[in-house]
Parts: C-alpha cells; structure tokens; sequence
C-alpha cells in the first residue's frame, strides 16, 4: 500500500491474484470503470461480467492499481508493458519506431478513471505522479487520449510531461445509445527523466 499525502483513508493498492479480496476489487473497479466511461464525451458501452474477466485476465501480464478512499475504490490507472500493449497495431508500432520511441521498456497508460464526485482533489495527478516517480527514470510512458476531451485532459498530461506526437488514430466503440462509431484519438508519450531517482 502506498499513502498518499498525510490522509490515512487514502491509499493506492497494486493488486494481483494474491490480494485479499481481489474479487471485490475487480468489482469495484469494473463498476467505476462502466460509470466513469458511460459519460459523455465518452458514452461508451460495456457489459458488467466482460469487465470482470477482462480485468481478471489483464492480472496476469498488466497492472493494475487502485485509488482506495476508505477501502473503497474511487480511481484506477492501468499499465501494460512493453509489446504486452494492446494498442500496438502494425501501424502504431511503425509510427512509434519512426520517432525512436523505445516500444520494449516502455510503458503503456491504458486507462486513468477517478470517481466523479472526487474529481479535481488532486487524485488524478498522485496517480500519475505515483506512476511517473515509479516508473519515469527507467521506462519511457505513453498513452492514448481522446481528442474530444479538447485541451482538458490533455492539458492535464502536458503539466505531467506528456507531449503530443502527432499519432493519431480513429476507435470504434460502442456507445450507451446502442449505435457504434469512432472517435478520435491521440499519441502522448513522456521520455525517461535524466535523474535517477525512482522509488522502488
Ligand atoms: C482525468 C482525470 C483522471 C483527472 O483526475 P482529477 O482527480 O480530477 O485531477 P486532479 O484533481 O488531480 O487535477 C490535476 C490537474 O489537472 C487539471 N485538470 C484535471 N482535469 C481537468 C479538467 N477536466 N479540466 C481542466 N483541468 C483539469 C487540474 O486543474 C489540476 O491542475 P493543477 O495541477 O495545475 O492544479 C479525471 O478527470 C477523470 O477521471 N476523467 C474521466 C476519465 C478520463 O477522461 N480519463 C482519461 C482517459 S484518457
């Protein structure tokens, strides 16, 4: 467990199939994950019990952490490692090796979520910061955005380091409507830092 600041209800948990009460966990997550990305801009569609297994599955080979407020969790940020991303289509992976990016130590930020009423507390940012201090002296880091958040949420990965690449790629998803279509997204990637300060 990893605490945040000086709030004792406040932790971030890397879980796996040995954590106690995993299978709540994964619930949880699955739940907050369903309501985060139900809302607009995103209005994406997902069924309750493909969640569970799907996070089940990505146990194995990914990580996944939790934001627990009080034992319950109210954020999540979810990594894949090197080739193990599933986003490295041909193309993808061609664009990323066409600027040097290093595909085998990198890591993947395949989702960040915090519950909606604890958003702008700063959560957000300590996962990432958690991530970045963790991770940013030994592991290039990127992730994909949706170009509908306009500058928002990218502005909140740029005062992070992320910088936009210029990859760009359409997702189809579908949608709480019922229909199916795609949106636009984008490559940000966050170089190794210099220092070699990491916490272990
Ligand atoms: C993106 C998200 C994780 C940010 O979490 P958060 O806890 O609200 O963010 P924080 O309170 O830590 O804010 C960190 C910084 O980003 C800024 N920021 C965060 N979200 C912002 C927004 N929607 N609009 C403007 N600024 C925002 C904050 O002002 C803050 O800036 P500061 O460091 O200068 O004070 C959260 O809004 C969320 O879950 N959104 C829905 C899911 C999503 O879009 N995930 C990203 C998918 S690519």
């Amino acid at each position: 467990m990893y605490q945040i600041a000086e709030n004792k209800s406040l932790e971030l948990e890397i879980i796996n199939h040995k954590t106690l009460n995993v299978q709540r966990s994964i619930q949880e997550l699955s739940a907050l994950y369903k309501s985060i990305f139900s809302e607009p801009p995103y209005n994406e569609d997902f069924d309750m019990d493909e969640l569970i297994t799907s996070f089940t599955k990505q146990l194995e080979s990914n990580t996944i952490i939790l934001l627990k407020v009080s034992n319950l969790t109210q954020g999540f940020i979810l990594l894949e490692h090197g080739y193990n991303c599933h986003v490295l289509s041909e193309t993808i992976t061609e664009e990323l090796n066409n600027i040097d990016f290093d595909i085998k130590n990198s890591i993947y930020i395949a989702d960040i979520g915090v519950s909606k009423n604890m958003r702008g507390r700063g959560f957000g940012k300590s996962l990432m910061t958690y991530i970045i201090t963790k991770y940013g002296s030994k592991n290039p880091l990127y992730l994909r955005t949706g170009k509908f958040n306009n500058d928002k949420t990218i502005l909140f990965y740029e005062k992070l380091g992320f910088d936009n690449v210029n990859i760009e790629e359409d997702v189809e998803n579908l949608r709480t409507d019922g229909t199916i279509s795609d949106d636009k997204r984008i490559y940000m990637i966050r170089e190794m830092d210099n220092h070699i300060n990491s916490v272990t």
